[in-house]
């Protein structure tokens, strides 16, 4: 089995066979931090930014790396996507509020959202945010509205859904002409939302943005995205004579969950755009438009693992071993949600002749609540300290506190030392918000 492609890239075994992340001994920081904990290797998100860095800088001289925050974010993160020189993409006051914490730089902060509120349109204004991204025509109302007496035009870009439908999972897919997000290009509806915004005088057109989906395997979905975004491009430049100089192409580039999985490259994912928008550009006489890109999962989602405490083991002649841990729905929902599958690991036994098949289950109080539902290990005994790979994206961000379930600790490593980013929440954070009956 190929751990390597989905641990982090500093993983290892120490001679006690625990697994080391970042020079720290995974179960020590078990012991020390308590259970469950993601533990984010810095050194794997600095390296994929880096291979973001090298290939578009290779292939073009213009582009942007817009690190999409819904996938994992905290102060601690936006502090290291500042020293990165990465921009970011916020979907919610939160993700606004979490940046301006952080100081983030206003002007490299792109808000996106199907429905972004008033209240947090309001809030994007008053940190002056680098651009929003447009996704309705009431919005487009809305936020001239919002703008009108401020005096300076708003960088805005709009949101085209190509009509591209991406094989990955149909909760991830946004690119479809039947989509909540964007303006379609059936019916001129795209073509409108431009000559609204280019006839605004409170609102400037920056470019065009396109996100296909999540979790994508294959370029070819992003070729024809490509091809269509830059022949609406030159329709734009034809009848409205406007010259798109920012072309956002959106993240959605898949990782390995598990070690059979072959995801493309960051180096491929780059070639295809790149190469895409100058041949296309070039087939309709276009200016080459700086190139945006906004990967979340393929940063960031091979840099943690979870580190669970195993509880209970049941078997059941005949049927299934269920080994139960600590944690569950409440720190990763993926499995529930999109069926996500992920590999396992005894961090306190990690290289250990023979394996069992084992079903991986949460400690939530439903049968739903399996982690893995397949999974080979040496027998697990209650106390051991299983490992999921590949839980940096969208596990802390979309856990919650199901069963008052008090949500884990994160800690990131780097050269055998760990800091704590997010502090596990307790019992007293969880009633913090409650009031008292009448
Ligand atoms: N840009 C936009 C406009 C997006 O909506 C997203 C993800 C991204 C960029 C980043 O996509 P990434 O590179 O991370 O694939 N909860 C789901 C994923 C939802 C993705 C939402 N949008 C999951 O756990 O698979």
């Amino acid at each position: 089995m190929d751990l390597a492609r989905v641990l982090p890239y500093t993983a290892t075994v120490n001679n006690k066979n625990h697994l080391v992340v970042g020079g720290c001994d995974v179960v020590e920081l078990a012991q020390e931090f308590g259970t469950p904990l993601f533990v984010y290797d810095e050194e794997t998100i600095r390296e994929n930014i880096r291979r973001y860095k090298e290939a578009f800088a290779s292939r073009t001289q213009n582009f942007e790396i817009v690190y999409a925050g819904k996938a994992f974010l905290c102060q601690a993160i936006c502090q290291l996507m500042m020293k990165e020189g990465l921009s970011i993409d916020v979907s919610s006051g939160g993700e606004i509020y979490t940046a301006m914490k952080a100081n983030f730089p206003s002007e490299r902060i792109y808000f996106h959202g199907n429905n972004k509120t008033e209240e947090e349109i309001d809030l994007a204004l008053s940190y002056s945010v680098g651009g929003v991204i447009v996704d309705s025509f009431d919005e487009i109302e809305l936020l001239e509205e919002k703008v009108k007496n401020r005096g300076k035009k708003l960088p805005v870009f709009l949101r085209i859904t190509p009509g591209v439908i991406p094989s990955t999972h149909s909760f991830i897919q946004t690119g479809q002409v039947d989509s909540k997000f964007g303006f379609g290009l059936a019916g001129g509806l795209a073509l409108k939302a431009t000559q609204k915004v280019l006839e605004s005088s409170f609102l400037e057109l920056r470019g065009f943005h396109v996100h296909i989906g999540s979790q994508i395997f294959l370029l070819r979905s992003y070729a024809r995205a490509v091809e269509v975004i830059m022949g609406f491009i030159s329709e734009v430049k034809k009848e409205c004579n406007f010259v798109t100089r920012e072309l956002n192409l959106g993240g959605g580039l898949g990782i390995s969950y598990r070690t059979t999985d072959e995801p493309a490259t960051i180096e491929e994912f780059a070639e295809v755009l790149v190469e895409g928008v100058k041949r296309e550009g070039e087939k309709h006489g276009l200016e080459i438009p700086k190139i945006m890109v906004e990967p979340g999962r393929s940063i960031v989602g091979q840099a943690a693992v979870t580190i669970y405490r195993v509880g209970t083991v049941k078997e059941i002649p005949g049927i299934r071993i269920y080994v139960s841990v600590d944690g569950g729905m409440s720190d990763n929902l993926r499995p529930m949600l999109y069926g996500a599958v992920y590999e396992a690991i005894l961090a306190n036994r990690v290289e250990n002749g023979k394996k069992v098949k084992v079903t991986v289950a949460g400690k939530h109080c439903e049968s739903g609540d399996i982690l893995i539902k397949e999974a080979y290990l040496p027998m697990p005994r209650r106390g051991d300290y299983l490992c999921t790979p590949s839980t940096g994206a969208y596990g802390y961000a979309m856990a919650n506190n199901y069963n008052r379930q008090p949500r884990p600790a994160v800690v990131m490593v780097r050269d055998g030392k760990a800091r704590v980013i997010i502090e596990r929440e307790s019992f007293e954070d969880l009633v913090r918000l409650d009031r008292p009956y009448f």
